[in-house]
């Protein structure tokens, strides 16, 4: 690429113009997110790329700028550009292929952890893991406990087991290709699961326009999407878990706003299950729904 006049030809330059691109294209958090993109474009830390603004780029640089910035422009999550997503301590890669892991699923693994009661020959089953995020940072915690993990996307799992590895618990996770709960009767017996954890689709169909663009063109629309009600998924859940659950096993479910009423009713109609808890989010939205096998 040559460079042209006008280009910006040293790094504070290049920040000043990513900034004012991003501002542009109406893209929020856009100082740290220029910073991001082009530490990662001219291959330097934050803080070298903050202490020497008056480096020339080279246009090797330059051009690998503008293809960051402007994949940003146009509104793809900045996770899916710089490749990475942290999620309770650890660094996940992410790609179109999965959702983005984001905070309020970290509470999923606080309430499994807390209420989960997972002791050595347990079984916890996570269904729709994606990145594998959940999966994987319960086999970093948890020792001793047989972890399986279902998903409907073969690509989906590609990631997983390549963050499982990149976390050095490639063995310890069992990763499943297939239908919400259906292909686990392959693997273990009717009432042997002492946790099912899942973060299900969870978008009702009206809901779908007003997505965020990052989200509504870039994230997978299988990991997203559930039908008229958006509580399809969590309906699912209640009715299949009951075979696999132990008595007094867990299924811990992640929920969207407004949604619990449909939950409560969902558990109610399905039966089986007692001492129903929520755990709002930071922002005071229920958002755990935790329900306990009878029995
Ligand atoms: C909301 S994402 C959750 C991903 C990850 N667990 C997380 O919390 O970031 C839902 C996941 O469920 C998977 N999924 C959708 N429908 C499914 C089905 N019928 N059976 C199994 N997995 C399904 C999607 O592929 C996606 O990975």
């Amino acid at each position: 690429m040559t460079s042209i006049p006008g280009d910006p030809k040293t790094v504070s330059a290049l920040l000043a113009w990513a900034r004012q691109s991003l501002d542009n294209a109406g893209t929020t958090n856009v100082a740290q997110e220029a910073l991001w993109l082009l530490a990662s474009a001219l291959e330097m830390e934050h803080h070298a790329l903050v202490s020497r603004t008056e480096q020339p780029v080279t246009t090797d640089q330059l051009a690998r700028a503008k293809t960051l910035v402007s994949r940003r422009m146009a509104r793809e999550p900045i996770q899916y550009i710089l490749g990475t997503q942290e999620f309770c301590g650890l660094d996940f890669v992410v790609n179109s292929s999965v959702l983005i892991p984001r905070p309020e699923t970290e509470l999923l693994v606080h309430a499994v952890l807390k209420e989960g009661g997972l002791a050595e020959g347990a079984t916890l089953v996570e269904v729709g893991t994606g990145s594998g995020c959940m999966a994987v940072t319960f086999a970093t915690i948890l020792e001793g406990v047989r972890i399986l993990a279902v998903d409907c996307s073969a690509e989906a799992l590609v990631v997983a087991r390549s963050n499982a590895v990149r976390h050095g618990v490639g063995e310890k996770i069992v990763w499943i290709e297939g239908n919400l709960l259906a292909p686990l009767r392959d693997h273990v017996a009717a009432g042997t699961v002492d946790v099912i954890v899942s973060n299900p689709p969870y978008i009702a169909e009206g809901e779908w326009e007003q997505l965020q663009p990052e989200v509504r063109n870039f994230e997978p629309r299988l990991a997203l999407l559930a039908g008229q009600r958006g509580t399809e998924f969590h309906e699912r859940l209640f009715h299949d878990s009951k075979e696999f659950l132990v008595p007094g096993g867990l299924l811990v479910m992640e929920i969207g706003q407004g949604q619990l009423p449909l939950v409560q009713h969902a558990a109610e109609q399905a039966g089986g299950y007692t001492g129903l808890q929520t755990v709002k989010d930071e922002a005071g939205i229920e958002r755990v729904m935790i329900a306990r096998r009878a029995g």
